[in-house]
């Protein structure tokens, strides 16, 4: 069964230039296309990407995936480079651009900074509206690239490469090692939430809080020629129950990392 079939999240063509697209995905998960967008959530097919909105009028909440602007963009012109926490984790330096399995993707943000970084990134979403919309935002990115010719972001987007499957089924039957296996499941929402930040919000609501993020974490050190890093909320336990070889602080959560071996660099 689709992780869909439950939610039966409404579609909403904005402009009939992105109805065909629409048409497919809501025929695909058997969605119903509304005429109007009422209260609850629903996806806006718009001229200017694909939207996961909750609400309507000034209190509507909205997740896009983007990364041509807002803190994507800044963060790749001004974040800090290999010096940031997440490159660290996964070991990224001058000598070693590792290729990483972002197997929990969601809108992609943590992948586009390794790719920003050199990393090379295979990404892994099973959710079908966090993938349309990774989706979606990967190809805006490509087409606004093309048009004001940024070389640099186009090698960035070459070094991404997005598939829709389960990441337990993808491991568990794919032979491919990579060198680093990243994992970000999300983590059930605590009561005092004003942390936890709105997108997370609207996700945990839409697609859930991937209870059964345990099983990545074995497949996951199978997979990794040298490590897998888990990302957590500071106060979360450690997956699977497992202590970690290590951790290391970000500026909103942890980093759990777990070595199979040294890396090449030392
Ligand atoms: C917290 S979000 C990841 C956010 C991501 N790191 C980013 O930077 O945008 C977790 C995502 O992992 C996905 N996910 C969880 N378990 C998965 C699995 N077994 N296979 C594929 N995707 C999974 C969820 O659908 C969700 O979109």
């Amino acid at each position: 069964m689709s992780l869909l079939a439950a939610s039966k999240i409404p579609v909403w063509i904005e402009d009939s230039i992105v109805a065909s697209r629409a048409q497919v995905f809501a025929q695909q998960y058997q969605l119903p296309i509304v005429e109007s967008p009422g209260e609850g959530v629903y996806l806006a097919f718009t001229q200017t990407g694909i939207r996961l909105v909750v609400g309507s009028g000034k209190s509507s909440q909205e997740v896009q995936a983007s990364f041509v602007d807002g803190k994507a963009d800044h963060r790749r012109k001004f974040g800090g480079g290999k010096g940031q926490s997440i490159a660290k984790a996964v070991g990224l330096s001058r000598g070693f651009c590792p290729h990483v399995l972002d197997a929990t993707a969601g809108l992609g943000k943590d992948a586009f900074v390794l790719a920003s970084l050199g990393a090379t990134v295979t990404l892994i979403e099973r959710s079908p509206i966090a993938h349309l919309l990774l989706e979606d935002g990967l190809a805006r990115a490509q087409r606004t690239a093309t048009d004001i010719l940024d070389v640099a972001l186009l090698e960035i987007l070459q070094r991404m490469t997005l598939h829709q499957y389960d990441s337990c089924g993808y491991m568990d039957s794919h032979e491919d090692v990579f060198d680093v296996v990243y994992l970000d499941p999300m983590f059930p929402e605590r009561k005092k939430s004003a942390l936890v930040k709105k997108e997370m919000r609207i996700f945990h609501e839409v697609i859930g809080t991937d209870e059964d993020a345990s099983a990545l974490l074995p497949l996951a050190l199978d997979r990794a020629r040298y490590r897998v890093v888990v990302k957590r909320p500071k106060l979360a336990p450690f997956l699977d129950n497992r202590k970690p070889s290590y951790q290391l602080l970000g500026k909103s959560g942890r980093y759990d990392i777990y070595t199979n071996k040294a890396l090449p660099n030392g």
